[in-house]
């Protein structure tokens, strides 16, 4: 088992005496219900440092009023076993009221890359998101934290917050962890049912598609189209489908340089997001 901490003077303790040996520290921000896809950035931060934190926190703030924060799975004692499988050396569990005492006021907005893609279906998640994790880096002090390119927008968001809040930790994403069949690997893939996990596969092969059929000088517009119909033919509701500048995120019609392709779609009541490189 790793070292649990709730009491932040107790984790500040602690970390600070790996840093004052010299060791580099990294940390992995989850909001827990851990999979392979959080194992394995666990074990990428066991090859980038000397000591390894995985925060675990439900943070209610990026969560919408109908979204699934009060449904969103919980398992503290299954993710702790994990994370010591792992090789995890602390565990932060921080409970809401240490996070946001009575009379925190304070919110992270990072214009421009929180505003399309997710931001017009997810209001003020963005703000939630930059919030919490510029505090777990503040509360950790890591040397670099590391987030799954899963997803991307919030990769994008908190690298963008990071650099104008002149944060002193490097941010890493690290490549997606995939089933067989290439659904990506995500803590509400419990909720599929054995007929919408059957068509879960079809977002992977739809952004497949569309990466591996654009070239420099590609346009995007038929294709974009095609894939929303396969989709929408196989049983989801799209959001936005989209191929996006990677370092923008803002949407380009004909692909001239580094680009993603990003899809968020209902399948029943369960929103799943994806991407790839162009
Ligand atoms: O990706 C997540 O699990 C969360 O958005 C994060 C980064 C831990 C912040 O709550």
């Amino acid at each position: 088992m790793p070292q649990r901490f709730s009491d932040l003077a107790a984790l500040r303790q602690c970390v600070a005496g790996w840093r004052h040996a010299g060791e580099r520290v990294v940390l992995v921000p989850t909001m827990g219900a851990l999979h392979t896809g959080h194992l394995a950035l666990v074990a990428e931060a066991r090859k980038i440092g000397r000591r390894t934190v995985a925060s675990i926190f439900v943070n209610p703030t990026q969560f919408g009023p109908s979204e699934d924060f009060s449904r969103y799975p919980r398992d503290l004692e299954a993710d702790l076993a994990l994370l010591g499988q792992a090789g995890t050396d602390a565990a932060w569990t921080p409970d809401v009221a240490t996070m946001y005492p009575p009379g925190f006021a304070t919110r992270i907005e990072v214009a421009g890359l929180s505003e399309g893609l997710c931001g017009p279906f997810r209001p003020g998640h963005f703000a939630g998101v930059a919030t919490v994790v510029t505090k777990l880096l503040n509360q950790v002090r890591p040397d670099v934290a590391l987030f799954g390119e899963k997803d991307f927008q919030q990769l994008r968001v908190i690298q963008q917050a990071v650099a104008d809040l002149d944060l002193a930790v490097e941010i890493r994403g690290v490549p997606t962890v995939r089933e067989e069949d290439g659904l990506a690997l995500s803590s509400r893939n419990r909720y599929l049912s054995p007929e919408e996990r059957a068509a879960a596969p079809k977002l992977h092969a739809v952004l497949s598609d569309i990466a591996s059929a654009s070239r420099n000088g590609t346009a995007v517009a038929g294709r974009i189209a095609a894939g929303k119909a396969a989709l929408e033919a196989a049983g989801f509701r799209v959001q936005y489908l989209a191929v996006c500048d990677a370092r923008t995120l803002a949407p380009v019609e004909r692909v001239d340089g580094p680009a993603r392709v990003l899809v968020a779609a209902f399948l029943g009541r369960t929103r799943l997001i994806d991407n790839l490189a162009v």
